[in-house]
């Protein structure tokens, strides 16, 4: 068992003994997990800006697709039903993608889950670009620069003028708009809690995902954690500290957590690709 394992074994013993934060009820979530599956959400986009992206262009930067890697979209749809299990038996609506530092993995991750969570017929997604100081979402997506959460804030520019969907149904964007050195403050700031109770209320089968900048830099992400309703970790194979985990674990130990997705690991580590006959 490698360091990393360990320390993520401890972390989950230590929320089991009470030692750090709540776990979210892990038990019984498939029972619960078919609530309103019945109904099929398919929105016309009349005053959401529509941007039609090249498919071959988001399958060069990792972004799943209707052709991705079979093997690598079924993560991400393994991803999707255990986390899926664990919203709907706690009520959670929305998630911040964290990660203890640059490069490991948050962005990505959020997309291609954002993206995977859509394709189910019972719900829209809202993604939000919240990492100011370096937006990503934008370039992963295929959509040109332009006003976003930035500007609604220091602006007061309405929401629904800054909403983009990315070309695939039931999937919206929040970009984050202009780079922000100090975006602590606007993070913290009564337009972002109005601007969060509005998303969250507005539509009742929207899942909203908030991508974040690194936990151990900066105070963001735990601004952020503040709005969504639980966290999910990713840690990169081989590149995450066990100590910058454990650090970022406790300084969100008063969130739940919904678990921790270990990113990158090298193909001959991981037994997925080679899963039965497929
Ligand atoms: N599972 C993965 N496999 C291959 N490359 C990845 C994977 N996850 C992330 N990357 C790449 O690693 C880099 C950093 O990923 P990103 O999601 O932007 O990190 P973060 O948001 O944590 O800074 C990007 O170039 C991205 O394409
Ligand atoms: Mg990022």
């Amino acid at each position: 068992m490698s360091r990393l394992e360990k320390a993520l074994n401890r972390a989950k013993q230590a929320r089991q003994e009470g030692k750090i934060g709540p776990t979210p009820d892990h038990q019984e979530a498939e029972t619960v997990s078919q609530a309103g599956k019945d109904k099929i959400i398919n929105p016309v986009y009349t005053h959401t800006k529509v941007c039609q992206t090249d498919p071959s262009q988001l399958e060069k930067r990792g972004v799943i697709t209707t052709d991705f890697h079979p093997a690598i979209v079924e993560e991400y749809n393994l991803l999707r039903a255990k986390l899926e299990a664990i919203m709907v038996k706690n009520g959670f609506k929305s998630m911040l993608i964290a990660s203890p530092g640059p490069e490991e993995g948050k962005t990505l991750t959020a997309v291609n889950l954002a993206i995977s969570l859509s394709r189910e017929t019972s719900r829209t997604v809202l993604l939000v670009d919240a990492d100011m100081r370096n937006p990503a979402i934008n370039e992963y997506l295929g959509i040109s620069k332009g006003p976003g959460l930035f500007e609604h804030l220091t602006k007061g520019i309405p929401l629904k003028d800054l909403l983009i969907n990315p070309g695939l149904p039931r999937l919206t964007v929040l970009p984050a708009g202009t780079p922000s050195d100090y975006p602590a403050d606007l993070l913290a700031s009564p337009a972002m809690k109005r601007l969060v109770a509005d998303i969250k209320d507005r539509y009742p089968e929207r899942t909203i995902i908030f991508d974040s900048p690194p936990l151990t830099a900066f105070s963001d992400g735990l601004y952020l954690a503040r709005y969504a309703d639980a966290v999910l970790m990713v840690v990169r194979s081989g590149v995450t500290k066990e100590n910058d985990l454990l650090h970022a674990l406790e300084n969100l130990s008063d969130r739940p957590l919904l678990g921790t997705v270990l990113n990158r690991v090298k193909k001959n580590q991981c037994a997925a690709y080679s899963y039965g006959k497929y």
